[in-house]
């Protein structure tokens, strides 16, 4: 399948740091795809060179085969981009923040209204049209900028953080709202330090770390690289240790043979513990 994003060995570096390490990425039309670390992993530096803001120290992006770096004008209108912070004008009412985009990305005069309410409507917003940024919820919000984002009928989305704040139920819900976009045929690129998310949207994930890409398949290929089954062992001295198996046959004959843990579970692996086997540390909080 055609490629909708094609990195080659990219490099950010600021004041002698590498923030974003020889990092070679592709990702195929139609994918909804996962790059996945902790805070300060380079994940919005990456998406901030991928979408023309940030210029790389090194290396080649493309995006359906333009050249940023040579074409970044054209390339704008292949990609809608939702950041990872706030970013909608709060003396506008919610169809006036689109309507200033529409202008923005020049849709014609006849196509802006429309465009404007399917999109309301398709982020399930047609009522809230004119109410002021301040007077509708942090979901509410973070729809609108996805619907902002979308108002020139781009290809590929990236979406920053997209549900950094949000409530479990709002966030399902912007979780139901990326998975009817990708399945429209929005090629969708999102970054996140919710290991769950990843795991719950994607059908490919990235993990990176310190800039580096220390993992790239599906969740589940590589749950199966470490072990599809997790013992935990608490023991008195050594805090909780982790073992993995391939299955439970495995798991049970080597829980047999344990002796002096304290307490012992085994469950399912999960993308959580991949990204602490090969980082050592939790996802959240670097
Ligand atoms: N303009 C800048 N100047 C100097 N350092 C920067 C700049 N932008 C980012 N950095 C540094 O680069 C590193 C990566 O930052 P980045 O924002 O890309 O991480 P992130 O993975 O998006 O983190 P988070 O999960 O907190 O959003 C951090 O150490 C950050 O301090
Ligand atoms: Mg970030």
């Amino acid at each position: 399948m055609r490629e909708m994003i094609a990195i080659s060995g990219l490099n950010k570096d600021y004041s002698g740091k590498k923030v974003v390490d020889c990092l070679n990425l592709g990702v195929a039309q139609g994918e909804l795809f996962g790059f996945l670390g902790p805070n300060g992993a380079g994940k919005t530096t990456t998406i901030r060179i991928l979408t023309t803001l940030t210029k790389p120290s090194s290396g080649r992006v493309l995006i359906n085969g333009i050249d940023v770096a040579r074409d970044p004008a054209s390339v704008k209108s292949e990609f809608g981009v939702v950041q990872q912070h706030l970013s909608l004008n709060r003396d506008l009412t919610i169809a006036e923040n689109l309507e200033l985009h529409a202008r923005l990305h020049h849709l014609a005069s006849d196509d802006r209204a429309k465009r404007i309410a399917e999109l309301l409507d398709y982020v399930e917003m047609a009522d809230h049209a004119d109410y002021l940024v301040d007077d509708v919820s942090g979901g509410m919000k973070r729809r609108a900028m996805i619907a902002r984002a979308l108002i020139h009928r781009p290809k590929l989305l990236f979406l920053d953080e997209p549900t950094v704040g949000l409530d479990a139920q709002t966030r399902r819900r912007v979780w139901d709202l990326i998975r009817k976009m990708n399945l429209d045929g929005t090629t969708v690129f999102l970054t996140t330090h919710y290991i769950e998310e990843a795991e719950a949207l994607c059908s490919r994930v990235g993990i990176i770390h310190r800039g580096k890409l220390i993992a790239l398949g599906t969740p589940i290929g590589l749950r199966q690289k470490l072990g599809m089954i997790a013992v935990e062992m608490q023991t008195n001295e050594n805090g909780t240790e982790y073992r993995y198996f391939p299955d439970r046959a495995l798991a049970s004959e080597f829980i047999q043979r344990l002796h002096g843990a304290e307490r012992i579970v085994m469950r399912e692996s999960n993308l959580e513990d991949v990204f602490i086997e090969i980082t050592g540390q939790k996802a959240l909080g670097d």
